[in-house]
């Protein structure tokens, strides 16, 4: 197979996560008889810097005639004071472009990471492997009217929380379609108590569910969800919310599998699909070669699995990272009483990498 792949660096730790997941890809290739071709473009503070805009029309282009996009992380303190201006609009500028509407968040906690988990043994007695599924290019993150301006002589800001019944249609359909292929158990998350979107929300999924009459489905409002994450995460199959919502669960999510350093996601649509892990660009670990690879690596597995449809490749890459793990390598943010030997970004890339 050949394939052709757009690499964002962005900024923090991105280029060095990066860096090791196309290492890791570069021994995929040669072990199962593949050619991955790659360009990289600026996006995010590195954008602003070379061009001044987080999002050049050069980067878009290249995503879009790329087979797949793979992106480091966004953002950082230099580029904070840009309010109209910021490295994020770049993120949410090519997932916007690229029609990005479904983002696949799995959070499973590894039993060789068990000891990272914060939680008490007894809560994750059923273990973690919840498949989020958050709604990515719509809600209050793109809503209008939005703005600031000044009434009654004070400032005032606003966004708007709106979804299309279409939005929420198509991203429930994803949603049962992952359900489908796993326990069959689906829970919608909404604040339909108090939103009149998310009332609507509800009403769709209802909806939509007559079309998969195998799917368990249930509901739960966010803040119920929130807690039952933390007093009970092996009730969850898979999870399907809005964009802020998911934001928010992810996030939790992941920091249960042991760090948010191990949480992967891919973002499929209209186009060409972008991978890329669910943390931040963690400006104050960045070029210092202690970031967490693991999540950048596992996103690689996922494009291999969704984008090119390299089963077998996605599993051994998966695998390997599994090994890693029960053969003692930790970064820092994972080295819990389970770990015996911290490593560095590089050095858990290469191990990563001898085992596929
Ligand atoms: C994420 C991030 C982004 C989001 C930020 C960086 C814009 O938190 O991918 O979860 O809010 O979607
Ligand atoms: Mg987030």
């Amino acid at each position: 197979m050949n394939k052709h792949i757009c690499v964002l660096p962005g900024d923090g730790i991105g280029p060095e996560v990066a860096v090791q997941a196309l290492h890791v890809l570069d021994v995929v290739g040669r072990k199962f008889g593949h050619t991955f071709t790659r360009q990289e473009a600026f996006i995010g503070g590195a954008a602003i810097d070379a061009t001044g805009n987080p999002l050049p029309a050069e980067t878009i282009n290249a995503c879009r005639e790329a087979d797949a996009v793979l992106l480091g992380a966004v953002g950082g303190p230099k580029w904070d004071n840009l309010p109209d201006n910021r490295p994020e609009a770049g993120l949410l500028g090519i997932r916007k472009e690229l029609g990005l509407y479904a983002n696949f968040r799995p959070a499973v906690l590894y039993p060789e990471l068990a000891a990272s988990c914060p939680l008490r043994p007894e809560l994750t007695a059923d273990g973690l492997d919840v498949f989020i599924v958050r709604e990515l290019t719509g809600d209050v993150y793109f809503g209008q009217p939005a703005g600031r301006e000044i009434r009654h002589n004070q400032r005032v800001a606003f966004n708007n929380m709106i979804y299309f019944e279409d939005e929420v249609r198509r991203i429930a359909h994803m949603a049962f379609k992952v359900a489908m292929g796993r326990k069959k158990r689906l829970c919608s998350v909404d604040k339909a108590n108090v939103l009149e979107v998310s009332r609507l929300w509800r009403e769709v999924v209802l909806e939509t569910a007559a079309e998969y009459p195998e799917v368990e489905l249930s509901h739960l409002y966010v803040d119920n969800a929130a807690m039952q994450l933390v007093v009970n995460p092996g009730q969850f199959d898979v999870i399907v919310t809005g964009n802020l919502f998911g934001d928010i669960l992810s996030d939790e999510a992941s920091v249960i599998t042991g760090s948010i350093g191990m949480l992967p996601s891919a973002s499929l649509g209209e186009h060409t699909a972008l991978y890329e892990p669910i943390h931040g660009s963690a400006p104050d670990i960045a070029g210092q070669d202690l970031a967490n690879p693991l999540a950048t690596i596992l996103s690689m597995a996922m494009l291999l699995r969704y984008s090119f449809a390299l089963q077998a490749e996605a599993e051994a890459v998966e695998r390997a990272v599994k090994q890693v793990l029960a053969d003692g390598f930790r970064t820092g943010d994972i080295m819990g009483p389970g770990g015996k030997e911290k490593v560095g970004c590089t050095r858990m890339g290469e191990l990563v990498a001898e085992r596929i």
